[in-house]
């Protein structure tokens, strides 16, 4: 067993209102949010991971939410150099905050980068009114523009649009115009996401009315190809990048690298070689209960059993568009290939993965049908 390439995820748990659709940890916020407290938590509460990091620097850093534009630039300087001071960086290091279009000012970003933010995730969702407003988001179409100038101005490595499709009522005319749209920023990366209804969401107690199944479909088929014309390489699911312009902080997730988790229901996963061992940690979800110094940060910590984590690494490996190789299922499972032969042996009879000797190869068919190829598997 070896150890992976270490990440570290930052949750910042407010927004400036619920939207109907989401059911990420956050919660619209009510008064100040307390910045400098929560900063403060997240460096006690990361001095102890640092038992976990075992001689790593840190590969990438992502801040999500809620929305972690809501705090300052300041808030993220004393952040990140303690981090530095603590863990270090390694040279190349991606550090992605999220934003929301609805709080970003002029020189925002400037602000983030001279922190030591150099990548910027940026909530777009749709480029169209009425859909903004059926997603009850706070920003309307001028303002992801600005957004997106404000990143182009920054000096960014790289920034991101988020944009959802299969929008209430959307037609395809509506999904391929705001793919357009978006695309006319020139952004390096574009995450497309289709819209889902989550549980214990307000779009879950009251259903919009959502695109038909075959409109859904022509969307995907129409979108994808809409992206690869204009320089878009589809690297997983949902993520679309101009070359060379991936996102390191999801590809060490999905190639089964290790990560820290600090913040308010933020997830870790650490292997740890010597004990030939995988865990995975949560912290306390609540801001509340995460800020109480009376209790500690973690909320629970489990085991990934030498059962479980063949399906662990292929749910997150088999996103991924590029080969797999074997010795990294090696390395990071700890289990020998021969240990998964009957597992894969569906996939492979109905051409869902290919075996290509050193590595394996999901199929076209295969990541069309991916929940039914990682279902063949257990
Ligand atoms: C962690 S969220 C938060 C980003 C930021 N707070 C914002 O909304 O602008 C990251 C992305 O997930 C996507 N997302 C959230 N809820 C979704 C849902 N129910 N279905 C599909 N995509 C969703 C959105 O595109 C969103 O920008
Ligand atoms: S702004 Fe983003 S994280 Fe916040 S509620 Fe809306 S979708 Fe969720």
């Amino acid at each position: 067993m070896k150890l992976p390439p270490l990440s570290l995820y930052i949750h910042v748990p407010w927004c400036v209102q619920k939207c109907p659709y989401c059911d990420f940890n956050s919660h619209g916020k009510k008064g100040d949010i307390p910045e400098a407290e929560y900063v403060q938590h997240l460096l006690d509460d990361l001095k102890q991971d640092l038992q976990y990091v075992q001689g790593r620097k840190l590969h990438s850093i992502f801040v999500g939410g809620g929305t972690p534009s809501l705090l300052s630039a300041d808030a993220y300087k004393r952040l990140l150099d303690e981090i530095d001071f603590l863990i270090g960086f390694e040279q190349d290091i991606e550090i992605t905050l999220e934003a929301n279009p609805g709080t970003v000012e002029k020189d925002r970003f400037k602000h983030y980068v001279e922190a030591g933010i150099n990548r910027i995730s940026i909530g777009v969702q749709s480029m169209q009114s009425d859909k903004l407003k059926a997603l009850g988001r706070i920003h309307d179409e001028q303002e992801a523009v600005n957004a997106a100038l404000e990143a182009h101005l920054a000096g960014l490595n790289s920034f991101n649009l988020d944009l959802m499709h299969g929008l209430p009522d959307q037609s395809l005319d509506d999904a391929l115009g705001d793919l357009s749209a978006a695309i006319a920023l020139n952004p390096p990366h574009l995450s497309w996401y289709q819209l889902t209804i989550e549980p214990n969401t307000q779009f879950a107690s009251k259903p919009p009315k959502l695109p038909e199944d075959d409109i859904l479909w022509d969307i995907q088929e129409h979108g994808q190809a809409l992206l690869a014309e204009q320089g878009y390489e589809q690297y997983e699911i949902s993520g679309y990048a101009k070359k060379g312009f991936q996102c390191r902080h999801n590809l060490n997730y999905w190639r089964f690298g290790d990560y820290l988790g600090i913040g308010c229901g933020a997830h870790g996963k650490i292997t740890l070689p010597q004990q030939n061992r995988i865990i995975r940690t949560a912290k306390i979800k609540h801001p509340r209960g995460y800020m109480d110094l009376t209790k500690p940060y973690l909320d629970s910590m489990w085991e990934v059993t030498e059962e479980e984590r063949p399906f662990e690494f292929f749910m997150n490996r088999f996103r991924l568009q590029e080969p797999c190789p074997k010795q990294e299922f090696i390395d990071f499972t700890g289990l020998k290939v021969e240990t998964i032969n009957t597992m894969l042996q569906n996939g492979l009879d109905k051409q869902l993965i290919e075996d290509l000797g050193h590595s394996w190869l999901v199929t076209n068919k295969g990541h069309r049908y991916l929940n039914d190829l990682l279902e063949s598997m257990v």
